[in-house]
């Protein structure tokens, strides 16, 4: 397939391009720069001259905190931006993958989100994003949505990367544990969106790494073999400006039978990446 890919400058979009790239495809990856998701009269331009067979629409505001104090700015790149690809991809005739996520969900139900739950998202960043949703619905006859969660990867900042620093420059590590859901590497995603977009078989899936934790034992899984001492703390002993969900883990089993096949226990992820990282001597 022909694909282009919007954030490609971002964590996902990184490590995303070279995966689709590895199955063939032909990846047209745009960064901020070359393509403003914000600037409509640009997105059916570059749209229409690239005439792709697939567009995934990963990039986002993605500043869950910041949101807060700039909401207007939030939607509108998650929002109306998001709008602004589904209406040209209609225009044009082409099917969009939108990725989203868990925060649309108030992690209130205490058990594993379907695709079908009612959404509630406790925060402008989340509200934003499923604005983008609703956007892809409305605009959309063949779209896939996938709901990820909790990312990290090679490129970015993220929980992962920010633990092994402190850790390194022997800062105390206190660390939220009643916060649970599902750490998703952006290598393992990326195949996943790759099988899945294979499938053709359109709609919104759950997509993140198997299994479930929470950021106390993330952290302590990321620092294993190290005798570091890791404090627990609630979330209210950190207050932050969004309120996150305290249980967003998503069931993933439609995204299973679609592309037929098992996901990677968030624990072996993890160590691919560790691994990743070892082998490039990111540490
Ligand atoms: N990170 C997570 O934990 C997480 C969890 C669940 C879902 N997701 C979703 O996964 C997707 C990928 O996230 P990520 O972690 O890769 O985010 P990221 O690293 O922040 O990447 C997003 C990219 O989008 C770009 N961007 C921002 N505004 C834009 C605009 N107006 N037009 C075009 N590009 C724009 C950003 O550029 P600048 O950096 O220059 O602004 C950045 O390169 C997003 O849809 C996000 O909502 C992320």
């Amino acid at each position: 397939m022909k694909i282009l890919v919007t954030g490609a400058g971002g964590m996902l979009g990184k490590v995303l391009v070279p995966c689709l790239e590895s199955r063939g495809h032909l990846v047209k990856g745009m960064l901020k720069e070359e393509l403003d998701v914000t600037n409509y009269p640009q997105v059916i331009e570059l749209l229409d001259y690239a005439k792709p067979d697939l567009v995934i629409h990963a990039a986002a505001y993605t500043k869950v905190d910041q949101a807060e104090s700039e909401p207007n700015l939030a939607y509108l790149i998650n929002g109306y931006g998001t709008e602004n690809i589904a209406i040209a991809c209609n225009h044009l005739d082409i099917p969009a993958a939108y990725i989203s996520t868990d925060y649309v969900f108030d992690g209130e139900q205490n058990k594993p989100y379907q695709t079908w739950d009612l959404t509630r998202p406790l925060s402008y960043y989340g509200k934003s994003k499923l604005a983008g949703e609703t956007a892809v619905k409305n605009h959309l006859q063949k779209f896939y949505i996938l709901r990820t969660s909790w990312l990290y990867g090679p490129y970015g900042r993220n929980f992962v990367d920010t633990i092994i620093k402190m850790e390194s420059e022997g800062k105390p590590l206190k660390v939220v544990a009643d916060q649970w859901g599902t750490p998703t590497c952006t290598l393992t995603l990326s195949e996943t969106i790759a099988d899945l977009i294979d499938t053709e078989r359109w709609g919104i899936y759950h997509a993140t790494d198997d299994g479930e934790t929470n950021w106390f034992e993330l952290a302590k899984a990321v620092l294993s073999g190290k005798d570091t001492e890791i404090i627990p703390i609630s979330t209210s002993d950190m207050p932050r400006p969004a309120t996150r969900p305290k249980y967003s883990v998503l069931d993933k089993t439609t995204l299973i039978h679609t592309i037929g096949r098992e996901l990677v226990p968030w624990q072996d992820s993890l160590q691919i990446y560790l691994n990743y990282k070892k082998e490039k001597q990111l540490v």
